[in-house]
This record gives C-alpha cells, sequence and structure tokens, in this order.
C-alpha cells in the first residue's frame, strides 16, 4: 500500500484532472474544429464542476495524419487550434480559476513533416540521420525485422532516396525517433524547458512505454494471447517497446520538473499489462509522477475485477507513489459504453468509483454527463490509423465527437451553420445545459462528487482499505469513511453498518432511508458502529 508523499503532498495527489480533447470542444471560429479559443470560453464549466487541471490533446502543429499525435514543431500551436498567444491567455486563464494546464508531449516519434526528418530523409549522412532508427534489409531483401506497427502491417518503410528502411510503430507518416542518440535527448531537455517557462504544469507523455528500442532490432516473440495489454497482431512488443533504458530519460526529466517552480508534473501513458512493469515507472520516487493504468481500463465491469486490479496496483507501487484511475479516452472510447451499455445507474456508479478511489482520476471529457460512444458512419470517419488496419480497439472517432453543451442540434458545439469534423451525437438528454438545471442529473451528481471528494478524502492514498463483501459488492474505507457498491440486478445488504450517507447515487434514494443498496447502487457514508450482514 503507498504512503502519502512526506511533508505537503503535490496538487496532483489527490486531484481530478480533467482530459480535453481540443477539437472536440468548442470551435469559436466556426471551421468544424474546436479550438484553444473555445476553451477558455468554456472554462468556467470546468470550476463549476470542481476539477483541478486539464490535459489537453495535441496542440501542436500537425498534418494530422493521427490528429496531433504526429508532430511537425514541438515549441508551436496548430493553426488551427490558435497561436501562441492563444494558449498563453488560456494557461492564465486556467490558472486565474486555480486550474493548472497539462500539454500532450509526443516523444516517441515526429511527422514524418518534421524539419528533422525531412533532413534524415536527405542521405545516410545527413545531420538529422540519427535522430530516427534506420535498419539494413534483412538477407531476403525484406524489412529488418517482424515488428509490425499499430495497423498490424509491418513497422519499416523503405526509404530508395537513401536505401535503408526506417522504423514507424505507428502509421507510416510517424517515423519513430531514436533515443539511443544523445541529441535527441538534447532536444526534447530543450521543449520541456520552453514549455515550463510558459507556465504550462505538466506532460502527460504520450507512448513513454516506448522510446527505446531493442539496440540490436531483435525480433518480436509470439504474444501468449491476443489482448492490447498482452501484444497484438500476434506479436508481444518486448523489442519494440517497453526497453529498460527509458526509465534514464524518465529520472532526467523528473529532476528538470523539479527544478522549475512549482515543480512541475510527468504522467505517462504506460501502455503495460503487468503491475510491476507499472511501478517502475515511478522509479525510487524519481521517475515518472503518475503512470495511467491500462489493467484499470481495461478491467470489466464488475467488483471482482475491479477490485483485483486496484489491490494488485496498491499492492506494487513504490512508497509515496500516487495511484492514477481513468475509464474512459480518445483510444479506448467511453466508459459509458463501455462498462455502462448507456445505462444512468451504472454510469454514476461508476463515476463514484473512479472518484473515490485512492490517488488522482481523470475525467475524459463528457464522462460528467454520461457522454456515450457514436457510432460515426464509414464515410465521416477520420482516424485513419483505425481505418487502415484492424486496430484492437476499433474506430477511434466514437469517443471524439463534439462536446454535448446543449440540446440544440449541433449541440452548441460551433456557431450554426458549421459543420462539425465529427458527427454530434444524440444530445437531447445527455448536454449540459439541461444536466445543470436538474438536480437529479448525471452531471449534478458528478459535481456533488467532486465536491465531496474534496471536502472529506483528498486522496485518501494511505487510509484506503478493501472490505470484505459478497462476490457482486465492493466496499472499502477510506478515511472516516465507506464506500458500499452492488454491481448486480438485484438489491443488496450493505457489508457494513453505515452512519450517515453523505451521497448515493440512487436516485429515488433519500437520506435517512434504510441503507439497502438498490441494484447498480453505490453509497458514501460515515463509518457506522456494529457490523451489518455479510461482513467478517
Ligand atoms: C497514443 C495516443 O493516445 C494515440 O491517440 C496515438 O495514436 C498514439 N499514441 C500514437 O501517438
Amino acid at each position: 500500500m503507498p504512503q502519502p508523499a512526506s511533508g505537503d503532498s503535490p496538487w496532483w495527489h489527490g486531484a481530478v484532472l480533467y482530459q480535453l480533447y481540443v477539437r472536440s470542444w468548442r470551435d469559436t471560429d466556426n471551421d468544424g474544429y474546436g479550438d484553444l479559443r473555445g476553451v477558455i470560453e468554456q472554462l468556467d464549466h470546468l470550476s463549476w464542476l470542481g476539477v483541478d487541471g486539464v490535459w489537453l490533446s495535441p496542440t501542436m502543429p500537425s498534418p494530422d495524419a493521427d490528429w496531433g499525435y504526429d508532430v511537425s514543431d514541438y515549441t508551436g500551436v496548430h493553426p488551427e487550434l490558435g497561436t501562441l498567444d492563444d494558449l498563453d491567455d488560456l494557461i492564465a486563464a486556467a490558472v486565474s480559476r486555480n486550474l493548472r494546464v497539462l500539454l500532450d508531449l509526443v516523444p516517441n516519434h515526429t511527422s514524418s513533416a518534421h524539419p528533422w526528418f525531412v533532413d534524415a530523409c536527405v542521405g545516410q549522412d545527413s545531420a538529422h540521420r540519427d535522430y530516427y532508427v534506420w535498419a539494413d534489409p534483412a538477407p531476403d531483401g525484406g524489412p529488418p525485422n517482424n515488428w509490425l506497427d499499430a495497423t498490424g502491417q509491418p513497422a519499416w518503410r523503405w526509404d530508395s532516396r537513401t536505401g535503408q528502411f526506417y522504423l514507424h510503430n505507428f502509421l507510416d507518416s510517424q517515423p519513430d525517433l531514436n533515443w539511443w542518440e544523445p541529441r535527441v535527448h538534447e532536444e526534447f531537455r530543450r521543449i520541456l524547458a520552453f514549455w515550463f517557462d510558459r507556465g504550462v504544469a505538466g506532460f502527460r507523455i504520450d507512448v513513454a512505454h516506448g522510446l527505446y528500442k531493442d539496440a540490436q532490432l531483435r525480433d518480436n516473440p509470439a504474444a501468449p494471447g491476443d489482448s492490447p495489454l498482452v501484444g497484438r497482431f500476434g506479436l508481444a512488443p518486448v523489442y519494440s517497446a517497453n526497453r529498460p533504458e527509458a526509465h534514464a530519460v524518465f529520472r532526467d526529466w523528473r529532476q528538470i520538473a523539479e527544478r522549475s517552480a512549482p515543480p512541475r508534473l510527468l504522467l505517462g501513458e504506460t501502455w503495460v499489462g503487468d503491475f510491476d512493469r507499472l511501478a517502475a515507472f515511478y522509479g525510487a520516487d524519481d521517475e515518472l509522477q503518475l503512470a495511467f493504468n491500462f489493467p484499470f481500463v481495461f478491467a470489466g465491469f464488475s467488483a471482482p475485477e475491479l477490485s483485483a486490479v486496484v489491490a494488485r496496483t496498491l499492492a506494487r507501487l513504490p512508497a509515496g507513489s500516487c495511484p492514477i484511475w481513468t475509464a474512459s479516452n480518445h483510444d479506448v472510447g467511453r466508459f459509458a459504453t463501455r462498462w455502462c451499455g448507456d445505462d444512468d445507474r451504472k454510469i454514476r456508479l461508476a463515476l463514484l468509483v473512479l472518484a473515490t478511489l485512492p490517488g488522482t482520476t481523470v475525467l475524459y471529457y463528457g464522462d460528467e454527463i454520461g457522454m456515450a460512444d457514436v457510432d460515426v458512419p464509414p464515410e465521416l470517419q477520420r482516424d485513419r490509423m483505425s481505418m487502415d488496419g484492424g486496430r484492437p480497439d476499433g474506430n477511434r472517432d466514437r469517443a471524439r465527437t463534439p462536446m454535448q453543451w446543449n440540446a440544440s442540434p449541433g449541440a452548441g458545439f460551433a456557431a450554426a451553420g458549421a459543420t462539425p469534423w465529427l458527427p454530434v451525437g444524440p444530445s437531447a438528454d445527455r448536454n449540459v445545459a439541461d444536466q445543470r438545471q436538474d438536480p437529479g442529473s448525471v452531471l449534478s451528481f458528478c459535481r456533488s462528487l467532486i465536491a465531496l471528494r474534496r471536502a472529506e478524502l483528498g486522496g485518501a492514498i494511505a487510509s484506503w482499505q478493501q472490505l470484505p463483501t459478497p462476490p457482486d459488492q465492493w466496499a472499502y474505507r477510506v478515511g472516516e469513511l465507506v464506500v458500499l457498491t452492488n454491481f448486480a440486478d438485484r438489491d443488496a445488504e450493505p457489508p457494513v453498518a453505515v452512519g450517515e450517507i453523505l451521497l448515493r447515487t440512487g436516485a429515488a434514494a433519500s437520506a435517512g432511508s434504510a441503507p439497502v443498496l438498490g441494484p447498480w447502487e453505490g453509497i458514501v457514508a460515515r463509518s457506522g458502529g456494529a457490523t451489518g450482514a455479510g461482513s467478517t
């Protein structure tokens, strides 16, 4: 069980972060794409909701083969989203509301349009050649090894001009950087400093598990199963990612982050299925301060599965570290669909769990209103990665559709007449304006939950303790409070006695009523006296 950091905890311990997909948030210039001015315009929604910080999806210039995850300039702003001045204004507007701003940093690969890669392709002795991973053909003239990219195709592209293959673990327009090259380290140190100087509170680090590749470029072994966490397309990414050398990069960046005043946050996209590997990204409290937990994302929505992931995570994380939980994002889709089948009871229960687990939690834009995945017809799809190949996690456009601000036909995303870049989902019930008026809505519930978390839980890392329950229930003690949940279609007796009920997901129940747990209901209560049914 991780212990609290000594002294004052950093702001992100116990924080609620909000992943904001800028292109889909609010379009102020009527071009169909959300923009930075739109984020500024709607920041009050986030202060009202009570979150502590936002992670902006990629904001840097990019040809958008992978919607910003193919960067062509690491110190600029994508013209479609705004200008550097807009970003400065956004940071200032956020700070004035006590909100921190994290940017998305993509150090595993660049766009093929990045000047480094353009130069690297001029010749084998060009200045930036070694910024990328180049290799000669295999003896049969084919790709150097068996690595596959994210679409299931060979991860190597032949460059006829210079007579070698280059590596791309994602699209062929996203060449992988070569982290064995010291100048790449220098470049990213400068990039970190550039943004920290502008007041960015930290970074979400894309493909943090992937930076280094095996120096000998050995073949990946067959995957023991087929799952996004174990291996894709029949191969386990043992040599094409997950190399131990990446830890030195994070130790270096951690020093840069901590030299800044105030210290900055490094939050890794650590796509690993093994808890020891996950824990390793925290180092000895000298690497990433937060590392995304994908076993939790991919767990089934059941008490045994979720509780097992949480217990195993807490058992492995090093002392002083802070777990982080999320259930939706722009790659894996929305929990309202994946976990909850659009069932309001389950959506509230999922939010309650996310908000009461120990550590930091991340909501994805729209989670707070229970936004569901949207079926985007093939002719309107924009995610090239899933169109090009069989990504196991399916088409990702489904979770990138415009934020639903109101019930109007365009959901308030853009001015009337603009065609949004992705179709707007059904917003009749699931929209901010209507849900704000309704004290029984998912949004009102989510806001109360965040307020309760702030007032009573504060991250409660050390004091969190699972309680014994029957299989369909999950219960835990957090400080002076107990959280009781029922993951079943029938009523359940609480496993422990409860005192005052502070919040319950069930809309019909009133405070003070008998604490039977309704189907798919969760309760946050003060600890009671005597032990109830089912406890041991
Ligand atoms: C992870 C990002 O979340 C995803 O959207 C992107 O396609 C890949 N990394 C490549 O950058």
